[in-house]
């Protein structure tokens, strides 16, 4: 029998790697990828000011302009960070033309790009979840929102950039969401289909499957903070802060998970024809010790990336190999002793809307506590040539960053250690050393789980 080990040429060529979006989840992925000996060169589109120190950002603004660098820059690998670029197809692309892509289909991507679908999917393989209705019709949604009791849950359909989702504290507020939605003037397009569904009341775990279209590995559980201020307040954000592994989720419940969640999504998707490779996001709701969907995301999580892979020791390239070549059973994902928890910094507008920049400035810190990931930064051209050090209140503060906290979520502060405690105090003490004018930040990232 011929035998053909497709990890072996892996090992033995230097990879040119694509990295698409411009988050904190983009430099986690190219810090990690960095530290891989077999990386020749990391690109990033568009990136940000951060990415910009660890690869080259360019400016791709459709996916014919990436299919084209990928082929003229012979990349071997690109890594799809964000939801937009796979709902609007790029992986599919990228295969057709014979460039290795991490990232679900267009046609699997629909998992998180239209609600409406995953929600009949989902009750078609019987995964629990909330009981729900999908519809463009304001009656009916009305009628099916006052059977519920209060709050209801309000849903556009499509993509919203996580601002998609009202709970509604009583059925005047839920009628006039219904009714924004669909008119499209809230969400345009996003809003013609909405989803009307009952609160589901537990805490909330983010679970993580590499899947190759038939198997999967689940990563270690994180919880995400999506409110912006402490004791889950506030609007909700993009994820305020976010820590592995959670304590919350034993091995049992993660079976439970496993065998409830993921493996019917997996066989589901393929019975289709529309197979899910890439990263499947669960956000589970655990109601009683029993775990409910709430949504499906086709892509890493932001922060959840942030923390997930400063512990993993599987170099990332192999996982991507292993998916591509259906061999991700085969692989054992690895994974270091220890906690990581990220803590984000925001700007003063966030989530509402954009601020003016302002100047990072970083005070050192010790580097076996942690680091940073960049997002929302750009270049400080004025500041970038000089150097100097001045002392602030008895500390020693480095004005040499070249970054300007340009708005949304700035950075994150990652610590890492032994204990979850510790790397809650170790996140800190480097969220500490991050100043710019606005910071916004929770105090209280992990509590739920060192306080259980
Ligand atoms: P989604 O984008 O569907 O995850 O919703 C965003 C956030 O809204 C979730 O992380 C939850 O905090 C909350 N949420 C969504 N659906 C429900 C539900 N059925 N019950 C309670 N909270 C929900
Ligand atoms: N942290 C939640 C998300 O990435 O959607």
């Amino acid at each position: 029998m011929q035998t053909h080990n497709p990890q072996e040429n892996l090992h033995k060529v230097l990879h040119k790697v694509l990295i698409v979006g411009n988050g904190g989840r983009e430099y986690a992925l190219g810090l990690h990828l960095k530290q891989d000996s077999r990386i020749q060169e990391l690109f990033f589109t568009p990136g940000n000011a951060g990415t910009a120190l660890l690869g080259t950002n360019l400016t791709l603004p459709h996916n014919q302009d990436i299919v084209e660098f990928c082929q003229k820059e012979g990349i071997s690998w690109v890594i799809i960070g964000g939801e937009s670029a796979l709902v609007g197809g790029l992986s599919d692309e990228l295969r057709a033309r014979g460039i290795s892509t991490f990232g679900p289909s267009r046609a699997a991507a629909e998992l998180e790009g239209s609600k409406a679908f995953m929600k009949d999917f989902v009750a078609s393989c019987g995964i629990p979840t909330a009981r729900y209705i999908q519809t463009s019709d304001p009656q009916k949604a009305k009628d099916f929102a006052r059977s519920l009791s209060l709050p209801v849950v309000i849903k556009a359909s499509g993509l919203c950039a996580g601002k998609g989702v009202i709970i509604a504290q009583s059925y005047e507020e839920a009628e006039s969401t219904i009714d924004n939605m669909l008119s499209g003037k809230e969400f345009g397009q996003a809003g013609e289909c909405i989803v009307v569904e009952e609160f589901l009341s537990g805490y909330e775990l983010s679970v993580f499957g590499i899947c190759d279209g038939e198997s999967f590995t689940l990563l270690p559980p994180c919880q995400d903070h999506k409110q912006l201020y402490n004791g889950d307040k506030g609007p909700n954000t993009g994820g305020m802060g976010a820590y592995t592994p959670s304590p919350l989720c034993d091995e049992m419940l993660l079976e439970k998970i496993a065998s409830r969640i993921f493996a019917p999504t997996l066989a589901g998707m393929e019975k289709r024809g529309t197979p899910f490779s890439g990263v499947l996001f669960a956000g589970i709701m655990v109601v009683d010790g029993e775990p409910y969907l709430l949504e499906f995301n086709v892509r890493f999580g932001d922060p959840e990336c942030e923390v997930l892979l400063p512990l993993l020791q599987t170099p990332l390239l192999d996982i991507c190999h292993a998916v591509e070549s259906k061999q991700i059973a085969a692989l054992p994902i690895t994974f270091r002793q220890g906690y990581c928890v990220g803590v984000v910094l925001a700007s003063h507008n966030y989530p509402f809307g954009s601020s003016t920049p302002h100047p990072i400035t970083i005070a050192p810190f010790d580097s076996t506590l942690g680091h940073i990931c960049y997002a929302g930064v750009s270049p400080n051209k004025v500041d970038s040539s000089k150097k100097v050090d001045s002392s602030k209140g008895g500390e020693k503060v480095d004005f040499s960053s070249p970054l300007l906290a340009s708005g949304g979520r700035v950075a994150l502060a990652i610590g890492v250690a032994p204990t979850l405690a510790k790397a809650k105090h170790n996140a800190y003490i480097i969220a500490n050393c991050i100043a710019f004018e606005g910071k916004v930040l929770r105090t209280d990232i992990a509590d739920k789980a060192l306080k259980a």
